[in-house]
């Protein structure tokens, strides 16, 4: 692929998400699918893709002063073109010349040479302008516009939500996530694989949460990293890795992972029943997405955790009637569907998609799940619900609800030196080469 055509590609991806036709998940094609010659393309093409998403908001107030009337709908693409360009000038580090001439060529590939004059004067006269103020991008993610890189609503909530850590949490969205492993423990410990990094000559250290977590210093392709074929090794946050130290399952229990999809959760939970010698009785992991239902076995195969009585199935899990045998869980993981402020600094789209009214709608959708689910937990089973939020009406506002009219329901607080205690649950905020921002609740059913 020559590098205007990666822009042209590039532009196309950004003006479909911008049309709500999908994620950059969804939009950009996977590495694993791409040929190995393409390979660099490719990482050039999700640079451009992310990193324009994530400071989409700040760039267009600056178009904004650069173009004399909005672009038309039609003309998304070029809106795109030289959000791209202007991405390129300021937060990347490529010869000026050329990032523009690449942009200004990608024009024709989109079939609209007639924007040549116009994408060429706008990044020009943006060059200008930047090398008249001298910030450099490393400035801009620490320094106060941090908070123009976000959406005005998502700026507001943080604000009263988190009046002494909003700014925290909003420069540690704008920044590049570490990589980090899960140690597959039933299999290698954690320091003899730091070690098989070590002797690859992958610099990496201990994770300070969790006893399974390593940050490599550097990201990578997944498969270029020892043992990750043979199963001793996971791509997860150290956030998430926190889940089977918070749930307890233990030998003969059985297990709901109801909103499982790609598995990273259940895969662990069965890793470290392995490592403790157990085994339960059975697990059921749920996701509403049948497509998705084909990563989890994916990675159960690669872990060598698949077994008779780990069941999968695509449904609705608030429609109890529709899946359940009637038989009550021990454990139940809720890992509910959000609105990912947590994991901005992974998924930077979320800054372009995510509304207001969003939320509201994901709330919901969280305490319809909890209610519905909390029927089929057995009377001293364990609830762990949990979201990559920060957004406290996705988190305590919502497990305080659900306290309100649930008699039988008691909070366990969690007792630990990790994250924000809020009076209900545990909240982590996203840092910089830490974990990611999640919320955690433990849930007990007394019996009536
Ligand atoms: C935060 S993700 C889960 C991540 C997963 N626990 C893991 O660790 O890999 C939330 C999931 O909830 C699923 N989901 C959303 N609504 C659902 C519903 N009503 N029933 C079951 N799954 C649902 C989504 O498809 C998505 O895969």
């Amino acid at each position: 692929m020559k590098p205007a055509k990666v822009r042209a590609n590039a532009a196309q991806i950004l003006a479909r998400l911008f049309k709500q036709q999908g994620s950059l998940a969804s939009l950009l094609p996977r590495a694993a699918d791409v040929a190995d010659a393409d390979q660099n393309q490719i990482a050039l093409l999700r640079e451009l893709c992310f990193g324009t998403c994530r400071w989409y908001h700040r760039l267009h107030r600056e178009l904004g002063t650069l173009i004399d009337k909005p672009l038309k709908n039609k003309d998304i693409d070029i809106q795109c073109l030289l959000l791209i360009g202007m991405y390129q000038l300021e937060y990347m580090r490529l010869a000026d010349h050329a990032a523009v001439n690449e942009t200004v060529n990608a024009t024709v590939l989109l079939k609209k040479g007639w924007a040549k004059s116009l994408v060429n004067g706008v990044l020009r006269q943006y060059q200008r302008r930047l090398a008249g103020t001298l910030t450099t991008a490393a400035d801009k993610t620490v320094n106060d516009d941090a908070a123009l890189a976000y959406p005005d609503w998502m700026v507001n909530d943080l604000r009263s939500d988190w009046p002494q850590h909003w700014s925290q949490i909003l420069t540690a969205g704008n920044q590049h996530p570490p990589m980090t492993l899960r140690v597959n423990l039933s299999r290698i410990s954690r320091a003899d694989y730091l070690e098989r990094l070590a002797n690859a000559g992958i610099a990496a250290v201990a994770g300070e949460l969790t006893g399974t977590a390593v940050y490599l210093e550097q990201g990578r392709a997944v498969t270029t990293l020892p043992g990750f074929s043979d199963g001793l090794i996971s791509v997860q946050d150290e956030a998430s890795q926190l889940i089977p130290g918070l749930l307890l399952a233990g030998e003969g229990h059985r297990i709901l992972d109801a909103c499982a999809a790609p598995g990273g959760k259940t895969c662990h939970i069965l890793e470290s029943l392995a490592q403790a010698g157990e085994q339960a009785l059975s697990v059921l992991a749920l996701d509403i997405e049948a497509r998705r239902l084909g990563r989890i076995e994916d990675n159960l195969q690669r872990l060598a955790l698949a077994g008779d009585h780990v069941k999968l199935q695509a449904t609705d899990s608030s429609e109890p009637d529709n899946w359940w045998d009637g038989v009550p869980f021990d454990r139940i993981l809720l890992d509910a569907p959000c609105s990912a402020t947590g994991i901005i600094r992974r998924q930077p789209d979320v800054k372009v998609l995510r509304q207001s009214a969003d939320v509201a709608r994901l709330a919901e959708l969280q305490q319809k799940l909890l209610t519905r689910l909390w029927s089929c937990l057995a009377p001293g089973g364990l609830m762990l619900y949990s979201t990559c939020s920060v957004l406290r009406a996705e988190n305590d506002g919502q497990i305080r609800r659900f306290l309100s009219f649930t008699p039988d329901a008691e909070e366990l607080p969690i007792n630990t030196d990790w994250g924000v205690c809020i009076d209900v649950g545990r909240q982590l905020l996203p840092a910089d080469q830490g974990p990611d921002g999640f919320y955690f609740a433990v849930l007990r059913k007394n019996a009536d």
